[in-house]
């Protein structure tokens, strides 16, 4: 809040900026603790449970998420490609959710000098979102590891945090009765593919 109102109510660009960084700082703690509650409840009651509901405007919920993203990352080229031309029943915030981590994942460890690529459309029954960036792969043997709780490699850039992300975005598709799933190679990027039924 603090951050907030320093962003927003100072003239001078140097405030403006420190309360810029105040207002990322606060977000991400409080997606930490968001993250580790999530883990909490879904250890102890099976599952993240939903609040399903039919979204006419889940597109602008979707870009509203790519907008802010590009505020917290200034200087990062994002390009959003978001169709969905039919209502679609989901629980909106934990959509929203699940695209905000895949794309800070991408935004954090993707090549920082190349666009991150997101798509959003219906496929065959499904809402399909997918991150695409490129920068170092992740190998092949902890693509299977990376949807654990807690599983971060030693050596994962800093600027991440629990190693929760992930899984919690696996069980927003889990729990939206689909799946998400990783490709990751030198010359074709890493792309997160999440498949949620919307009906
Ligand atoms: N787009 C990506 N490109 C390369 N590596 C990735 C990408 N997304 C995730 N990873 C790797 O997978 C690990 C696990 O990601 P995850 O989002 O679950 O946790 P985190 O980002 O480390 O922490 P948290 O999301 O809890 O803040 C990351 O630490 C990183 O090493
Ligand atoms: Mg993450």
């Amino acid at each position: 809040m603090t951050g907030e109102l320093l962003a927003r109510n100072n003239s001078d660009p140097k405030i403006a900026v420190i309360g810029e960084r105040l207002r990322t700082t606060t977000r991400r703690m409080s997606r930490l603790i968001d993250d580790v509650l999530d883990l909490a409840r879904g250890r102890l009651g099976g599952g993240i449970s939903l609040s399903i509901e039919g979204e006419d405007s889940l597109a602008q919920l979707l870009e509203n998420v790519v907008a802010e993203m590009r505020t917290a990352y200034p200087g990062r080229v994002i390009h959003s490609k978001i169709d969905i031309g039919i209502p679609v029943k989901c629980d909106r915030g934990r959509v929203q959710q699940l695209l905000s981590n895949l794309l800070g994942n991408a935004l954090t460890y993707g090549a920082h000098d190349q666009p991150v690529i997101v798509t959003a459309d219906i496929s065959g029954g499904h809402l399909e979102i997918a991150v695409l960036n490129e920068g170092e792969p992740i190998p092949q043997d902890m693509q299977g590891k990376v949807f654990e709780p807690y599983w971060r490699p030693a050596t994962s850039k800093p600027g991440g945090g629990l190693g929760l992300g992930l899984y919690i975005c696996s069980e927003i598709a889990r729990a939206h009765g689909g799946g998400i799933k990783v490709t990751s190679s030198a010359d074709g990027g890493t792309l997160f593919l999440a498949q949620l039924r919307i009906a």
